[in-house]
């Protein structure tokens, strides 16, 4: 029997936007029929890593694809995720990710509070690992149809006065991009 393949949902959420985005790619993940694994990393602020368990290397190794998401903190991603890529150079030097998919997603306060510039970002660590990155192509309808999140470079929120809740296009757009991500890392499993 082929042993599931394990995508790691790798966030950091303060008051629960990214973590409604990691929900979303988690249940397209599932779709895909591979198994989502939501993550966080050590974070000075207990109470917004409560809920998952923090990624520990080994699980980088034996995964078959992973997203990573963080909300907009200047237009980059939030330094404890900066961070813990730091810390893993062990894995670099091994190979553990190269040839994986992965996709990024991210949540800001505003329209054009660096959403594009916090993804595009997220990617440079991954492509130093060697992973395979995809976005979300034009052909999802919600591309053209969103007024708030939900870019080609991968998954987001636009918070405007809704708080962390995720608009119809929104929520789309992000289990679409877990669908993808689930679906490549199911084909592209390494045994
Ligand atoms: C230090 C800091 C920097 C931020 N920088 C930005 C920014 O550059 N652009 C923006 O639109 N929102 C910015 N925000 C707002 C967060 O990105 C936004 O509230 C996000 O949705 C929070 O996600 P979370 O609920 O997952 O913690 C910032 C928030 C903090 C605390």
């Amino acid at each position: 029997m082929t042993k599931a393949a394990k995508v790691i949902v790798l966030y950091y959420s303060r008051s629960g936007a990214t973590q409604q985005l990691a929900d979303a790619i988690a249940n397209g993940i599932v779709q895909a029929g591979a198994e989502p694994l939501l993550r966080t990393v050590a974070c000075d602020d207990q109470a917004a890593c409560a809920r998952d368990l923090v990624v520990e290397a080994e699980e980088l190794r034996d995964c078959a694809g992973l997203a990573l998401g963080s909300p907009t903190r200047f237009g980059h991603m939030y330094s404890g995720l900066q961070k813990f890529w730091e810390t893993t150079s062990a894995e670099w030097l091994r190979g553990a990710l190269v040839d994986k998919p992965a996709a990024v997603f991210t949540s800001s306060s505003s329209m054009h509070g660096g959403q594009e510039s916090t993804l595009l970002s997220m990617l440079v660590p991954l492509l130093h690992h060697g992973m395979m990155v995809l976005g979300i192509p034009y052909t999802e309808p919600g591309l053209q149809q969103t007024t708030a999140g939900g870019t080609p470079y991968g998954a987001s929120h636009v918070e405007h006065a809704a708080g962390s809740k995720l608009s119809k296009q929104e929520l789309t757009l992000a289990t679409q991009l877990g669908l993808r991500l689930g679906q490549a890392a199911v084909k592209l499993q390494q045994e």
